[in-house]
């Protein structure tokens, strides 16, 4: 994780992280306020540090105690670069004990919301209240600050909520300013990013496609470049971006494994080939899929047999592209800062199935490394992507096969596809579909007894999941109104033959998954 910044990225922040569970989040927000940051582990030598010329740094929290053995600390000279230091919980702590202040355990962990008395408004509270909701989450707090230091804002339990040492630039706050429940947070780091670090918010969606587009010129130079697509976007904006970058020297290869949902492979040809003019190979090959399918009910087996054949048809494709010799891949911030090092980058496959094609020899090619989640689908935006694909609720690599219980058949893909299809529709045309994390229809393995016009019935069985999450870790069963629920019901019953019944599940995660294989 040692490489440098988008070459041409000359504005930025270090966060070093202490281990805090929202170190994501504080980069999010830096990037929110169009600031680019990167996110470095606390030890990392003072001289690399230096060297990135940042203009600002930013001590995450963390879970330990100053004054516990093996407690995470930094070099005491990051405090000597001269650039402007904030300190966020653990890391205000750290700032003061490091120089000299007194930081003191506290009895319980304070948790939750607070009001913060700001005392001086000229540095971070710059045009902000006097009285500002935040929100604590500690166990130990600064008792006296540095020398140097002035404290700048108290709360009815922490006398030092906030300090400054305004000659050198040195700002600490007890609160996390990230979190939501911190009304003003963005406010605060604002001020500390553009009227203390004196940053232009230069990180813009145009700025990175820029710098993007630049560094792959760079490292393709005239070689030629192999980029699975799905119709995911991270995929997509990878291959925008390549094909901006480098024309024709792109080839994406596109393997419909007959797993898709309804129209989606149409969809992702006509944006590929169509609209972008890539050179796009489509691979159909879902009787091969199926066969292999045919008979298999074991979620594993089936996981397995897709990610198998998945990268083989792969591969067997793009070893037909003469002289490739870079992978385009969609490897995202999250997973960069998780890898923690320089070579582990995580290497998904095209389709999140499987693994690489292991000798074809291919350098890997990662124009969104830097990106988070969000900030992909606004580059994605900006380069043309159908809103459709934007936007497009999370989807697993193995299709429907994993949303199929039981054998998954041609004739069972087609009823499920086209249930799901109205489920998407209906929750689209309620105006939640951006509200969801996923909403989507199973086949489960149950016939149950019905009743049509004067028929009885003995048919399929429908279940809807639709679910809210942040970060598919935890994920709540979505309360989807009634009135929807009744439509989606109606219509699929109605619409789609061989289905009597539809059920809604009202499981979280945990101890649920969001799929059901
Ligand atoms: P679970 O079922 O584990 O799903 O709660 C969490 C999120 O991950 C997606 N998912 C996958 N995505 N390949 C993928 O690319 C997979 O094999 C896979 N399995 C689950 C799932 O759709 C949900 O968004």
């Amino acid at each position: 994780m040692a490489e440098n910044k988008p070459s041409s990225i000359e504005d930025s922040v270090l966060i070093l992280d202490f281990g805090a569970q929202y170190t994501q989040l504080i980069a999010r927000r830096v990037r929110e306020c169009s600031v680019y940051c990167e996110i470095l582990p606390f030890d990392t030598p003072v001289e690399e540090i230096r060297a990135r010329k940042s203009k600002g740094i930013i001590l995450s929290g963390g879970p330990s105690s100053v004054y516990e053995d093996g407690a995470p600390r930094c070099d005491t000279a990051v405090y000597d670069i001269g650039v402007p230091i904030l300190g966020i919980c653990y890391g205000a702590q750290l700032m003061a004990y490091q120089l000299g202040g007194k930081v003191s355990p506290s009895e319980s962990r304070e948790f939750g919301r607070a009001v913060l008395q700001v005392t001086d408004s000229s540095g971070l509270f710059a045009g902000l209240g006097k009285n500002l909701v935040c929100w604590m989450s500690h166990g130990d707090l600064v008792e006296t600050p540095p020398e140097g230091f002035v404290v700048t804002a108290h709360t009815d339990s922490a006398s030092v909520a906030a300090m400054e040492n305004r000659a050198r630039k040195l700002f600490g706050v007890q609160f996390h300013p990230e979190v939501v429940h911190t009304p003003c947070g963005v406010e605060i780091l604002r001020n500390f990013l553009y009227n203390e670090c004196g940053l232009e918010g230069l990180w813009t969606p145009a700025s990175f496609i820029e710098s993007a587009v630049k560094e792959i010129r760079e490292q393709v130079g005239d070689g030629k470049v192999v980029c699975g697509v799905s119709g995911g976007i991270d995929s997509a904006c990878v291959a925008a971006l390549i094909h901006k970058a480098i024309g024709d020297q792109l080839t994406c290869i596109f393997v419909n494994h007959g797993l898709l949902r309804l129209s989606e492979a149409d969809k992702v040809r006509e944006t590929f080939k169509d609209h972008f003019k890539i050179k796009l190979v489509y691979v159909d090959a879902e009787e091969r899929f199926l066969k292999r399918l045919a008979g298999v009910t074991d979620p594993e087996t089936k996981r397995k047999i897709i990610g198998e054949e998945f990268v083989r048809v792969f591969e067997e494709h793009a070893s037909q592209i003469k002289d490739a010799n870079f992978l385009g891949q969609g490897t995202l911030y999250p997973d960069v800062i998780e890898s923690g090092t320089k070579n582990a980058a995580v290497i998904k496959s095209p389709h999140n199935v499987g693994g690489l094609p292991e000798d074809m020899k291919l350098t890997v090619c990662e124009p969104v490394r830097w990106l988070f989640k969000d900030e992909v689908r606004k580059v994605a935006a900006q380069l043309g992507l159908p809103e459709d694909m934007v936007w497009r609720q999370p989807f697993p690599g193995p299709g429907l096969a994993i949303r199929i219980v039981g054998e998954v058949t041609k004739e069972r893909l087609d009823t499920l596809r086209h249930a799901d299809d109205i489920v998407v529709q209906e929750i689209k045309r309620a105006g939640l579909y951006r509200d969801l994390w996923m909403g989507f229809a199973i086949l489960a393995p149950i016939q149950s007894v019905g009743v049509m016009g004067d028929q009885r019935t003995y048919d399929d069985t429908i279940i809807v999941r639709a679910i809210t999450s942040e970060d598919a870790m935890t994920a709540d069963w979505a309360k989807l109104p009634y009135d929807l629920l009744e439509r989606i019901s109606n219509r699929v019953i109605n619409e789609v033959s061989g289905v009597n019944r539809v059920v809604y599940d009202i499981s979280s995660k945990p101890p649920a998954t969001m799929e059901w294989e």
